[in-house]
């Protein structure tokens, strides 16, 4: 763009703009820019805000063990299972402990190992037939419920499910110290 210039004898000065080619194709160019800068942004910033729209602490199915393990159960069984959360961008992987026990109508029933009063991990005593936190002393029955200590209620029992042969659970995190069970994540 150029600003022409007025004569001495014109009168009083007139700006006229004057576009020529050469200002005519770099205002194309810096539009075509801003465009195509535009289009590129759309999946960086969808990207960058995905982990805002997700929902935090997803986590999956973990795999128990095959149902074969569990059909003739006399006593708790103590299994680690791996645990996949998905946290915003990161995916965390964590090792957990629970125990399949006796559940409703001969089906297994799966507890978490996390004591409901401080959050030791519960440990199974066969000889006393009992669970026993070894922090307070809470002790629990085989099933999980609640006998002695402060524990203020039974042992957490974890969304479970048989799919394909193997039993599955769903890991969740409880509030502790309360009476009524609330799912943390
Ligand atoms: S943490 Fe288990 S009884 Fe206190």
């Amino acid at each position: 763009m150029e600003l022409s210039q007025p004569e001495p004898n014109e009168g009083p000065r007139k700006d006229v703009i004057i576009i020529n080619r050469r200002s005519f194709f770099a205002v194309l160019l810096g539009l075509v820019t801003a465009g195509v800068g535009t289009l590129l942004a759309i999946p960086v910033l969808r990207y960058i805000l995905y982990p805002l729209n997700a929902i935090t602490g997803e986590k999956g199915w973990s795999s128990v063990g095959k149902m074969t393990e569990f059909t003739n159960l006399r006593q708790p069984i103590r299994k680690m299972i791996t645990v996949t959360q998905l946290d915003g961008w990161r995916k965390v992987v964590t090792q957990q402990t629970v125990f399949v026990t006796h559940g409703a109508k001969g089906k297994p029933q799966v507890l978490s190992a996390i004591c409901p009063h401080l959050g030791c991990n519960l440990a199974w005593h066969k000889k006393q037939n009992e669970f026993v936190c070894p922090c307070h002393g809470g002790r629990f029955s085989p099933t999980g419920q609640h006998v002695y200590g402060p524990p203020p209620r039974g042992m957490d029992p974890l969304p479970s499910k048989i799919a394909g042969g193997e039993l599955i659970v769903h890991f969740e995190y409880f509030r502790e110290d309360v009476p009524n069970r609330e799912v943390l994540s």
